[in-house]
C-alpha cells in the first residue's frame, strides 16, 4: 500500500525529523523499551486528497473534548513502540491521526494502525491550547532523560525555580537556549487526564516542564526545537552530578552573570 508520505515532500521531511529524533533520544539513553512519545500537528501539511482519506481503524476516544483540534492531523509515536524502532520505521512505529467533529474522538488513517501513545491526553491537551493561542509551536516531546528524573528524586529541587536557576547556573548557554527555565509537574499517573491538566498548567510559564520521578514534556517550534530545549537541560544536569562526582558543590554562575546574559540576549526572564 502507498505511503501518506509519498508525494508529500514537505510531510516526509517533518517525519524525517522525528524519526531523527527518535535516534536522538535513545542514543542518549533517555528512551529504554516503550519510554517516550512525540506528537506533532501536521494539519498544514493535509491537502484534499489526505482529508478525503478513509479511517483504517474504528472510532477513539481521546479521553478529553478539545474544540480547538476539529479536523487537525497529527503524527504520534505509537503506544509501546520503541524510539530506536521509530528511528528507522516512522511509519511502522507510529501513525498519522484525524480528529473528528465531536472533538472528543479520532481514526487512525495512515499508514498502519497503529494505536497512539497513551499520553495522547497531555499531548492532545497541550497541542488544543497552543492553537487556542495562536501559538506556532508544533510539536511536543516527551523522554526519560536520566540525570533530570534523578533530581526530582529530590525533593528540595522540586521548588519552584530551584532546578531552573541550578541548571541555568551551569553554563550560560542553558539560560539562552532554554530560557524560560524547567517547570515542575507533581508525580501524577502517566497516561492520566490529571497529569495533563497539571503539565498544561505548569506550560503557561515553561518550554518544558520535569515530570516528577517520571520524564520531562516538552513543546516547541518543532520536534528539533522541543528536543534542543530537552537536551541543554540535560547537559546541565551531567555538568551539576559530574561536579558532586568529583565532590564538591559546583559554585555556578552568579546572579549578577545571569542578569547579565539576560540583557546581552534580551531573554524574557
Ligand atoms: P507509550 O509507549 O504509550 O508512548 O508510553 C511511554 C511512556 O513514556 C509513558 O509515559
Ligand atoms: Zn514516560
Amino acid at each position: 500500500m502507498k505511503s501518506i508520505l509519498e508525494g508529500r515532500p514537505a510531510l516526509s521531511s517533518e517525519v524525517e525529523k522525528i524519526a531523527e529524533v527518535a535516534g536522538y533520544l535513545w542514543q542518549n539513553g533517555w528512551a529504554e523499551r516503550n519510554g517516550g512519545n512525540i506528537t506533532v500537528n501536521v494539519t498544514e501539511y493535509a491537502d484534499e486528497e489526505m482529508k478525503a482519506m478513509p479511517a483504517i481503524s474504528d472510532v477513539k476516544q481521546i479521553g478529553v473534548t478539545l474544540p480547538a483540534l476539529k479536523g487537525c492531523y497529527f503524527y504520534c509515536k505509537g503506544t509501546g513502540k520503541r524510539m530506536r524502532d521509530l528511528a528507522r520505521r516512522p511509519m511502522e512505529n507510529g501513525s498519522i491521526i484525524r480528529i473528528l467533529d465531536d472533538c472528543a474522538s479520532y481514526v487512525i488513517i495512515a499508514d498502519n494502525e497503529v494505536m497512539p501513545t497513551s499520553e495522547l491526553p497531555s499531548h492532545l491537551t497541550v497541542h488544543a491550547h497552543l492553537i487556542e493561542t495562536g501559538s506556532p509551536y508544533k510539536a511536543t516531546v516527551h523522554t526519560h532523560p536520566i540525570e533530570l528524573v534523578a533530581m526530582s528524586h529530590n525533593r528540595k529541587f522540586l521548588a519552584k525555580d530551584v532546578l531552573t536557576n541550578i541548571l541555568w547556573s551551569m553554563i550560560p548557554e542553558t539560560k539562552a537556549f532554554c530560557p524560560l527555565g524547567l517547570g515542575v509537574v507533581p508525580y501524577e499517573l502517566p497516561g492520566s487526564n490529571t497529569l495533563a491538566d497539571a503539565t498544561l498548567r505548569e506550560l503557561e510559564d515553561y518550554d518544558v516542564v520535569l515530570w516528577e520521578k517520571h520524564g520531562v514534556f516538552a513543546k516547541g517550534l518543532d520536534v528539533m526545537d522541543a528536543f534542543d530545549q530537552i537536551d541543554v537541560l540535560s547537559k546541565s544536569a551531567k555538568i551539576y552530578i559530574s561536579s558532586k562526582c568529583m565532590g564538591f558543590e559546583p559554585e555556578g554562575m552568579s546572579q549578577e552573570q545571569m542578569a547579565e546574559m539576560s540583557k546581552a540576549f534580551n531573554l524574557p526572564k
